[in-house]
């Protein structure tokens, strides 16, 4: 570190399990950042190495913060977001940002009344790979782009329920702990959704919450795109296998997440292979397509979200992932429930601005159209 470096980021980490030892991990391998405390009822000090408390309010009161890392259960999110951006401290908020859209809300205008500074982890937005797809994409240089394709599969072991009661409780499921991810991507690289139709099911696992999910999704744009997900499927396509982010999840190289089609050429991610005609021949159906694969310099997303949350938490930028964002993306994940209760098209607009209480509940719901609405 130079002399002019500012000091570290004191941090604080809510909820040390699989997740929240990652951030302990990349906190210690920063040097922008230092782990000052954790907040974990389960947690003792000497698994820690730094001071621990068995709640927020504990670890708030007795310690001087700059900012939190919260990874506690899903439920637990936007109750301890509020109280920790109440105690003045920048906070990183793990993904879904809330168990509901209705919740999220509360979060945003706590951000908006406190002038919070809040950063969700949807990690995957700080990819290399995504900033040049999403270059690629908005920059025209795939044409128009006319579909997206994104599938996540992986076969989750027994324990992941049996062992953790929350992940099989309304609250989890495969969309909103797994597919929220891609979704909050798709939206990233595509823009917003217009339309969500959706299928989903339990039968793989007979579980209360769904293991698999097929999406059909408008956007705004005109954009097409689907989107398959399932904990239940072994697969080597997803995100988690195709990136070397997390060393408990097996690293195939040159696997693809997401698939993106447009008028001159298609991109896979987060390879970044793209596929177009050579300009010597004619741009059809029937030439021969070329690889070629858009360089980047590699650098996993959690350390490049650490330093942006460190820039958040100093005040010198805007969160890339800010609460209304990840709201808009919980939003999308559930207008994609309504369409699977009511099976029908969900217009995800007037879910946003309409059903922000508890209509969702009902196949009346005002944003699913059935097939004689004309919507
Ligand atoms: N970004 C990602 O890729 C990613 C991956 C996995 C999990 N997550 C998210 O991280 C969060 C945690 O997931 P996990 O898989 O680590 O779960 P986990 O069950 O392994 O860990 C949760 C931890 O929170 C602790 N906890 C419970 N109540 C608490 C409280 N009141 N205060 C403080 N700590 C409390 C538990 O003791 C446990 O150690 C979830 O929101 C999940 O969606 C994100």
């Amino acid at each position: 570190m130079t002399a002019s470096a500012p000091p570290p980021v004191r941090i604080g980490v809510v909820g040390a399990g699989f997740m929240g030892r990652q951030h302990i991990d990349f906190v210690r391998a920063s040097a922008g950042a230092a782990l000052a405390a954790i907040a974990d009822p389960a947690v003792t000090l000497a698994d820690a190495e730094c001071p621990t408390y068995p709640s927020t309010a504990r670890m708030l009161d007795a310690e001087q913060l700059d900012a939190v890392i919260i990874a506690n259960p899903n439920a637990l999110h936007v109750e301890t977001a509020v109280e920790c951006l109440e105690a003045g401290l920048a906070v990183l908020l793990e993904k879904p940002v809330a168990v509901s859209y209705a919740q999220s809300r509360r979060l945003v205008d706590a951000v908006e009344r406190l002038n919070g500074r809040l950063l969700v982890g949807h990690h995957r937005r700080h990819h290399p790979a995504v900033a040049r797809a999403r270059a690629a994409i908005g920059g025209g240089e795939l044409g128009q782009i006319v579909a997206v394709s994104a599938l996540w599969s992986a076969r989750k072991e027994p324990e992941y329920f049996t062992d953790t009661p929350w992940h099989s409780e309304p609250g989890a499921g495969v969309t909103l702990i797994n597919a929220v991810h891609d979704l909050d991507l798709l939206r990233h690289l595509c823009g917003e959704v217009a339309e969500v139709q959706a299928m989903q099911s339990s039968h793989a696992r007979g579980l209360e919450v769904e293991d698999t999910i097929s999406l059909s999704l408008r956007f705004e744009s005109g954009v097409l795109g689907s989107l398959l997900a399932s904990d239940a499927g072994v697969s080597p396509w997803g995100w988690d296998q195709a990136t070397e982010e997390t060393p408990a999840f097996p690293f195939l190289p040159d696997e693809v997440a997401y698939r993106v089609v447009g008028t001159r050429a298609a991109l896979s991610i987060p390879n970044l292979a793209r596929y177009g005609y050579d300009p010597s021949v004619p741009a059809d159906w029937h030439s021969p397509l070329s690889r070629t694969y858009l360089p980047v310099a590699p650098r996993g997303s959690f350390p490049a979200q650490l330093d942006h949350f460190l820039d958040v938490a100093r005040g010198t930028t805007a969160p890339l992932v800010s609460a209304d964002d990840a709201s808009r993306t919980l939003a999308l994940v559930e207008a994609a429930a309504l369409a699977a209760r009511t099976g029908r098209t969900v217009d995800v607009r007037r879910f946003r601005t309409g059903a922000r209480a508890d209509d969702d509940e009902s196949p009346d719901h005002p944003a699913a159209a059935g097939p004689d609405d004309g919507a």
